[in-house]
């Protein structure tokens, strides 16, 4: 390697290895914050010394507990005690690679507890428990390694694949046909890609398309365009420029970039179910798979849609359009049946905290006068729910939960063999230290505590919101 001095002396007969920068990074980045106006960040071929690194350290953290106390507007909890428990974790690396009830080659996870979390998640959104893989109606679901962000998009991920026809994970339907094994199966090959041909009927058969609300979360848009997904508004204005059903737009030419909320932007946030089902009829009339999210807790605007009310009134268009049960056939007489809808509910914010006040509100409907909608496994036309570990749990980096059913995972598109469990999450390596914040918290907590705390929650927003309209 190169050193600085033959670097000077212009010797240039070694590779070199380090480039200096062409300006100043401090003219370039954006400016710290007057308190950290002269800490020293840069890093290099030296190491800043001991005393520097201590400085910096230091006042990072200063910096940091001031904003911890004094910064609002984002939602995630910043009341945590976990230093005592939790810091002896942090000189090993805790890996959850793999599928969360497959252990695996690498043992330095946290899969007992990931277990143990999901378990609690299942039990309280009404999910059948524990997960068993020879049972399709229980529960799976994987601890995330991103916040809700990546259950989103394995949710998205896990629709598509669904709806357009890839093979399942699950074989042990008795409505199944099992797929015999071909030779390249018994190859084991790295890359598994099976496909149900397009049925000649249906030019649209597998071709989903996605409905959620313009008070969704920006990960969304992101998903649609990640996991190439297209969006009513995208193949609306695509092949059916002139015929959107919802009147107003219909009038302008046009179809809405997002299912719109009630009330428009300035209403309380939850979609309008009235044109939601006007808009998914006229796709499911044209026998596209359906793909819905809805939001139980939305980012600005705190809303719950009514996940319950728009099943019940979309269920009968699904019916009507045979969407509600098909027959995914790969091959003649090989196939089995599955939904041609997806329902996927977005709980970054409310899944974990809603449970908690309808639980009070049963207990005390005085004090708790309201409770959200209904939006878990309780109501069977839901596949999939996200939520995040950092917003009202509580943790120092984000994590979060995926839960769908055994019986609508897909078979993973690789095999890595050394990794000694399926490859059926998101990422690879995954964040074994989340299940360990989650399972701390949640370890703590009966339920009668949770209730408590969402009481005062609920307490504190109504303050929040008093003193705030007092200001305006
Ligand atoms: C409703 C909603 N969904 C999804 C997300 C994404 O979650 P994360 O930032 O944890 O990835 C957020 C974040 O605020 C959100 O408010």
């Amino acid at each position: 390697m190169r050193s600085p001095d033959e670097s000077k002396s212009g010797n240039t007969s070694q590779v070199p290895r380090i480039t200096e920068p062409v300006q100043d990074p401090k003219h370039v980045y954006p400016p710290p914050p007057p308190f950290l106006k002269d800490v020293h960040y840069g890093l290099g071929y030296y190491p800043p010394t001991e005393e520097v690194r201590k400085v910096t350290l230091e006042k990072t953290l200063t910096y940091l507990k001031l904003q911890q106390s004094n910064f609002l507007g984002y939602q995630v909890n910043q009341k945590m005690d976990y230093e005592h428990d939790i810091a002896p974790y942090l000189n090993m690396h805790v890996n959850n690679v793999g599928d969360s009830f497959v252990d695996g080659g690498l043992t330095t996870n946290s899969k007992l507890m990931e277990r143990a979390v999901l378990d609690y998640y299942a039990s309280l959104w009404n999910a059948k428990w524990p997960h068993d893989k020879r049972d399709g109606e229980t529960y799976w679901g994987f601890s995330l390694t991103m916040g809700s962000t990546e259950a989103n998009m394995y949710a998205m991920w896990n629709a598509r694949d669904y709806l357009d026809g890839k093979v399942l994970l699950w074989e042990e339907t008795p409505d199944r046909h099992i797929i015999p094994s071909t030779a390249a199966d018994l190859l084991r090959p790295r890359l598994v890609l099976r496909q149900a041909p397009l049925p000649m009927c249906n030019p649209n058969a597998y071709t989903p398309v996605a409905f959620y609300s313009e008070d969704t979360h920006y990960s969304f848009a992101k998903a649609m365009r990640l996991i190439a997904i297209k969006t009513f508004y995208e193949l609306g204005m695509e092949r059916y420029p002139k015929d959107c059903p919802l009147p107003e737009w219909r009038a302008k030419g046009r179809w809405p970039e997002e299912v719109p909320s009630e009330g428009g932007g300035g209403g309380e946030g939850m979609i309008d179910i009235t044109a939601l089902k006007a808009l998914v009829e006229f796709f499911a009339a044209k026998g596209y798979p359906i793909l819905v999210s809805f939001n139980y807790g939305s980012t600005f605007k705190g809303a719950y849609d009514n996940v319950q009310e728009a099943g019940k009134q979309l269920m009968p268009i699904m019916k009507r359009y045979h969407l509600d049960e098909r027959l995914v056939e790969y091959s003649p007489g090989l196939f089995d049946k599955r939904t041609g809808f997806w329902i996927h509910v977005d709980g970054a914010l409310g899944a974990a905290y809603m449970p908690f006040i309808e639980m009070a509100h049963e207990r005390d409907p005085k004090l708790i006068p309201e409770t959200g909608p209904v939006f878990d496994f309780l109501l069977p036309f839901v596949h999939s729910i996200s939520m995040s570990g950092h917003k009202w749990v509580g943790s120092p980096m984000p994590c979060g939960i995926f839960m769908s059913k055994t019986k609508y995972q897909l078979s993973p598109p690789s095999r890595p063999e050394y990794v000694g469990s399926p490859d059926t999450t998101f990422a690879g390596s995954r964040n074994g230290l989340s299940p360990i914040i989650l399972w701390h918290q949640l370890s703590q907590l009966s339920n009668e505590d949770q209730m408590k705390k969402a009481k005062a929650n609920e307490a504190m927003a109504q303050y929040a919101y008093h003193k705030l309209r007092g200001l305006e």
